[in-house]
């Protein structure tokens, strides 16, 4: 009876090739080459429309072994890319935000410039951060910055949803981000969002011992997407950053930590027109209004001009006249509308600003 052990396995498949092509690969990686070289004869098969023998697949392996195998890499990304819902995000939203806002100016000193001027960058030894946090209370503009960023790079823009982190029980968070942080690693040129952090990354002291095991795993992940070769930006979200694990937020895990707050006259002014654009409208004295929502948020924005716009829309139904939205609309509906930001707001978000702002 003949022993297979590892060894004399991978004398076989060096001594095939070998004796296929002509080519001797080291044992150690000569099992892996087969592979490759089968797979490559059902590839081939399937290019040329029948069986074609492993012979003939070895020989095509070993000739085009370079182009076949970024070939497949290339493959493989395409599919990783669907498999994440990678999208890219339009170049033009950098451009709805008011050059006013603290964070804009940030993100295009700390992590724009070094990135397109990545000579001289590198030639002051100044590295592009690679993981970034974004706080600040709801509706502030957090995740449109991230899309924002996605865009104006140009590169894939990849959010990893809370249901993908929970998929087959909760008890696989830490395996799933793993898993999702393996494939990710893989990329080139893209923004891994993640909403909504604290959820995953919540205080350890406080948590269950599922959100252990994602907070521990994520502490792993950080330095390897540091070191990943591609060009990636890993950024997270959070309204409520003093519940994230202190451990994160130790240097050296997120290279920047930016807040995002309320927005000064000019940001909402921006933010106003660029919804009043979309509206049929008539004469709005615009400084006016925006400077009645000192405490909006643009979310809060969004929300106002649903109402007026939804009000403009049933007028004119019912009147059959065009209906041209003024002031005075603005003005009715901002009666009955709480805005996001309070003093207490405002007060807990200094708060923080004042002790975790990193960049
Ligand atoms: N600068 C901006 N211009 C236009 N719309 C904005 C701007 N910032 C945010 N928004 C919109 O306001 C809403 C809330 O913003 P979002 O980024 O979701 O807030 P957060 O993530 O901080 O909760 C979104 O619909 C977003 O598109
Ligand atoms: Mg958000």
């Amino acid at each position: 009876m003949q022993v297979y052990t590892a060894e004399s396995n991978q004398e076989t498949a060096s001594s095939r090739i070998f004796d296929i092509s002509g080519h001797w690969f080291d044992p150690e990686i000569a099992d892996e080459v087969w592979q490759e070289i089968e797979e490559h004869k059902w590839f081939l098969s399937e290019r040329v429309g029948r069986d074609v023998g492993i012979k003939v697949a070895c020989i095509d392996f070993i000739e085009n072994i370079d182009s076949i195998r970024r070939e497949r890499t290339d493959t493989e990304r395409v599919r990783i890319l669907q498999e994440l819902g990678a999208k890219m995000a339009d170049p033009g939203i950098w451009g709805t935000i008011s050059d006013s806002q603290p964070p804009k100016q940030i993100v295009e000193k700390r992590i724009l410039l070094p990135l397109v001027e990545s000579e001289l960058a590198t030639k002051h030894g100044v590295t592009p951060p690679r993981t970034i946090i974004f706080f600040g209370p709801p509706g502030t503009g957090k995740t449109h910055f991230v899309r924002a960023i996605a865009g104006v790079l140009r590169w894939w823009f990849i959010e990893i949803s809370p249901s993908s982190l929970t998929e087959n029980g909760e008890d696989r968070l830490g395996a799933n981000l793993k898993r999702i942080m393996e494939k990710v690693r893989g990329l080139d040129e893209a923004v891994i969002f993640i909403d909504e952090f604290e959820e995953i990354a919540g205080s350890r002291e406080h948590a269950s011992r599922l959100d252990k095991s994602i907070t521990n795993e994520f502490l792993k992940q950080v330095p390897l997407i540091k070191r990943a070769t591609g060009k990636l930006l890993l950024v997270c979200a959070t309204n409520y950053i003093h519940q994230l694990d202190a451990a994160l937020l130790r240097p050296g895990r997120f290279d920047c930590i930016i807040p995002v707050g309320g927005l000064d006259h000019a940001g909402r002014r921006t933010v106003f027109e660029h919804y009043l654009a979309k509206t049929n409208f008539g004469d709005v004295d615009v400084d006016a209004v925006v400077s009645l929502m000192p405490m909006f948020t643009p979310a809060d924005m969004e929300f106002l001009f649903q109402k007026v716009t939804h009000t403009a829309f049933e007028k004119e139904y019912y009147q059959g006249s065009d209906y041209r939205i003024t002031t005075a609309d603005f003005l009715e509906a901002l009666q009955d509308m709480k805005p996001t930001l309070t003093e207490e707001v405002l007060a807990e978000f200094h708060e923080d600003c004042e002790r975790y702002t990193r960049f």
